[in-house]
This record gives structure tokens, sequence and C-alpha cells, in this order.
């Protein structure tokens, strides 16, 4: 587990840049490597840019796999459905075959048992066992200004889940579809993008050494991969650890 890379630019478009940028390469690397690239999308309001950038792109979709760290447990079309977000920005913009979208599942009108059924849907695709954790090529991550990240929000009891790969998440009583943080941890490559006044609170804690992982979530995401952190200056602004 190697420390973070972290670079601070000037402002969100130049963030948003320099993550294509480093997105780019890393989707190159996993098809040299392994003929194939498992991304793993962030929702929320930061990366939809970076995914307009992607769609502008010309790479092979056939040999790119979609998923996302969490989902709000609303309808695929639902205004704040991650997966719509991405679909408008980026997937359906390009000939992105279906079935290299793995969406997280929101129909059953019961979390529990679509974050189960997720769970064994990524079994299935990457062939492990109950119990195993797959390795995706690239994790994107947003960070809310709690600290939290995908749907792992402070003091919520999927904190502590360590023996799957998709639960449910809280915020505020709402449920939502999160990857736990193993399976995260497992990541070749995890994206930190964070940027704005707002973060900069949440920044300073979860970059210092001293704050409690279960009031600030992202410090629970220590990637046996590499770490990247974009931030824009605003968010960096004033960091001293705490
Ligand atoms: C979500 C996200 C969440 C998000 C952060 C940052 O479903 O909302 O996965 O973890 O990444 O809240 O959101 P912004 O990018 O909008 O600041």
């Amino acid at each position: 587990m190697g420390n973070p890379s972290i670079e601070v630019l000037a402002d969100k478009s130049a963030l948003v840049k320099r993550a294509t940028v480093l997105v780019l390469e890393k989707i190159q690397s996993a098809l040299q490597e392994r003929g194939q690239c498992t991304l793993v999308l962030a929702g929320g309001s930061t990366p939809k840019p970076l995914y307009e950038a992607i769609a502008a792109q010309s790479l092979p979709w056939d040999k790119i796999h979609v998923f996302w760290g969490d989902e709000r447990y609303v309808p695929h079309d639902h205004p704040d459905s991650n997966y719509n977000m991405a679909r408008k920005a980026w997937l359906e913009r390009v000939d992105f075959p279906e079935a290299n979208i793995h969406a997280m599942p929101t129909g059953a009108k019961d979390a529990t048992a679509d974050a189960h059924r997720h769970d064994r849907e990524l079994q299935g695709f990457f062939g492990v066992k109950a119990g195993e954790f797959p390795r995706f090529d690239i994790i994107l991550l947003g960070m809310g200004d709690d600290g939290h990240t995908a749907s792992l929000f402070p003091q919520t009891e999927v904190l502590q889940v360590c023996d799957r790969l998709v639960a449910v998440g809280n915020k505020s009583g709402q449920p939502r579809l999160t990857f736990t943080i193993p399976l995260i941890n497992r990541g070749r490559c995890v994206i930190f993008l964070a940027a704005g006044a707002n973060k900069q609170n949440a920044l300073a804690h979860v970059w210092g050494n001293s704050a409690d992982p279960k009031d600030y979530p992202s410090r629970f995401i220590q990637p046996e991969g590499e770490l990247w952190w974009f931030v824009d200056e605003i968010a960096a602004r004033d960091i001293e650890a705490k």
C-alpha cells in the first residue's frame, strides 16, 4: 500500500483535465495488460465533466466494463440516479455495449436483496467465490463535505461490513447501495476527485493523522494499489492536518 499521490489543481476544470489524462492512461494500461478494463464510476456532481471528456475519446468501448461504486436507491431514470448521470454524460453518447454496463440494481424495492444480487453479479463477472474480493482496474471516488465516500457515511453500520462486496449504506435514513471498504481497497488504482470550499474541513481531517475514520470514512480508503487525490486549490486551502 503506497503513499497517496496528491495533486492540487488550480480549479475544477484543471482537476477534470488532469484526472482525464490519468484515467485514459490507466485504461490503456489495463487494455495492454489484461485485454479489458474494469472501471468503477463515482456518483455526485464532480465526475460529470470527466465522463463527458471520456465520451469525446475514441476508445475500444467493447473492451471497457463500467460499474458504480454506489447508487442511490431510486429507479435508473430518476434524476438522482448515479447510473442516469453517467449514461447521459457518457454511455449513451458513444457505441457502448449494454452488456458492459453493470448498473447496481434498484428495482426490488428491497435494498438488501438488490445489494445481495449485485454482489452475486460481481462474483459471476470476476469468477470469484463468496468471501473473495476481486480487483477493479480503476475506482473513481468523490468525497462528501462530511468525509464520506461512495455511500460509506460517517458512523454507519456499513463501515463494519467486511465479508461482502456490496452492502446497503444509509444517508439520513435513505438506503443506498455501496461497494464495501475491503472491495474498494482491492483496487489497482483508486482516484479521489474533490473540489470546492465545502470540502476544506473534511479534507483536512481525512489527510490528517488524528481523525477517527468512522467520522471521516474516506480515511478507510487505503488501497493495495495506487491512491490518487485530485483536489482544487480552494478545497486544499488552509490544509493543516488535523
Ligand atoms: C453519491 C456519491 C458520493 C459523492 C460525494 C461527492 O452518490 O453522491 O457517490 O459519494 O461522490 O458525495 O459528491 P460531489 O461530487 O457532488 O461533491
